[in-house]
């Protein structure tokens, strides 16, 4: 077990948002500890990406595979920009979608500082800027990239509040900065852009058609996981709740907990253990900020099937379909 320098153990500092706090995470980060951090798609679960042991410490703080390759975050694109080659789509995709729920897998640059274990040992690179004031701040005060999974035990729902980062890393990371609830929801959209053609690697916050617009050309999707693992993220059962999850459910079956989408209630609502209507109004934005929260409140409330209403293909309809598809997958 990698102790932490700082922190060798014992529960984990909550930390606020406040001038203080901020300089005492930045001082965990520099001493290769572990911290949470709130971005504007999930919490990030940040460490030194220069620093082999401290991205190592992410890996058993999560019980991540190890061969799962980490985002690095910077402060803004030039500072992102310096850790690898940007071809002419990727500098597009910087440029209009930076600051934001953006990542690019771009071949990692000669100069770049970030570890190999960070990447995986692999030649490419994962970078993103996020948007959210606290993670820029963190970001710029650190001065170094950081690596930033999802701040959730390995297979578990995405955290979008300090709660959920706590609920499952509490003693097992140094610290949590608490920016209350995510705006997004959903992770970023991954586009892997190393030859003429960009290639979604994974749907997220991004609309693939904003992708689309920008580029003037269509994405190459990347099919889930079981070809070439190319984003490891897509491991079939990787949003897993406990409960088992029914898609597309047009009724819900006595004793089913429903998860809901639109002012419509489905037959047996009635029955149903529990409900969350993840945007009564239908907004696909409000559902996939409020996805992984609902996900989580269902599954504690001990139900064994959450039976999820149809979501509608379009926008970030396609990335919660994704999350949601994950979560029902059959696993081991
Ligand atoms: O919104 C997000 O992206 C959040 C916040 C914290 O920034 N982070 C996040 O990280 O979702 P994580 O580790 O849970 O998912 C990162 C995904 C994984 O599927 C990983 O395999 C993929 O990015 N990835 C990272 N570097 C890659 C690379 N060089 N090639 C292919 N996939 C890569
Ligand atoms: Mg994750």
């Amino acid at each position: 077990m990698l102790k932490s320098p700082t922190h060798p153990s014992g529960p984990t500092r909550q930390l606020s948002t406040d001038q203080a706090s901020l300089s005492e995470a930045v001082a965990l980060l520099r001493a290769g500890g572990t911290v949470a951090f709130p971005t504007e798609t999930v919490y990030g679960l940040g460490a030194d990406a220069t620093s082999g042991e401290a991205v190592a410490r992410i890996y058993e703080a999560k019980r991540r595979p190890s061969f799962n390759p980490l985002i690095a975050h910077l402060p803004d694109a030039e500072a992102a920009m310096a850790h690898g080659r940007f071809n002419a789509a990727a500098r597009t995709l910087a440029q209009t979608f930076w600051p934001g729920p953006m990542t690019l897998v771009v071949p990692v640059s000669p100069e770049s500082t970030i570890c190999d274990l960070a990447r995986a040992g692999l030649a490419t690179v994962g970078l993103r800027a996020p948007s959210h004031p606290s993670a820029t701040a963190l970001l710029k005060a650190v001065g170094r990239p950081i690596v930033a999974p999802s701040a959730n035990l390995s297979g578990h729902v995405s955290a979008t509040s300090a709660q959920h980062v706590l609920a499952d890393l509490d003693g097992r990371i140094d610290a949590v900065i608490d920016g209350g609830v995510t705006t997004v929801g959903l992770e970023s959209t991954i586009i892997e852009c190393v030859d003429d053609q960009p290639r979604l690697l994974r749907a997220g916050g991004v609309p693939r058609d904003a992708v689309r617009t920008a580029l003037g050309m269509d994405l190459a999707v990347a099919e889930g996981a079981g070809e070439a693992v190319i984003a490891p993220g897509m491991l079939e059962s990787h949003y897993a709740p406990r409960a088992r999850v029914r898609l597309d459910a047009r009724q819900i079956d006595p004793g089913e907990a429903a998860l809901l989408f639109g002012p419509a209630a489905p037959a047996g609502i009635a029955q149903a253990s529990a409900v969350i209507n993840l945007s009564p109004a239908g907004d696909l934005i409000e559902a996939a900020a409020r996805l992984f929260a609902a996900l989580r409140e269902l599954d504690a409330a001990g139900t064994a099937t959450i039976a999820a209403a149809p979501i509608p293909k379009v926008g970030l309809g396609e990335a919660i379909r994704d999350r949601l598809r994950r979560a029902a997958a059959p696993r081991g």
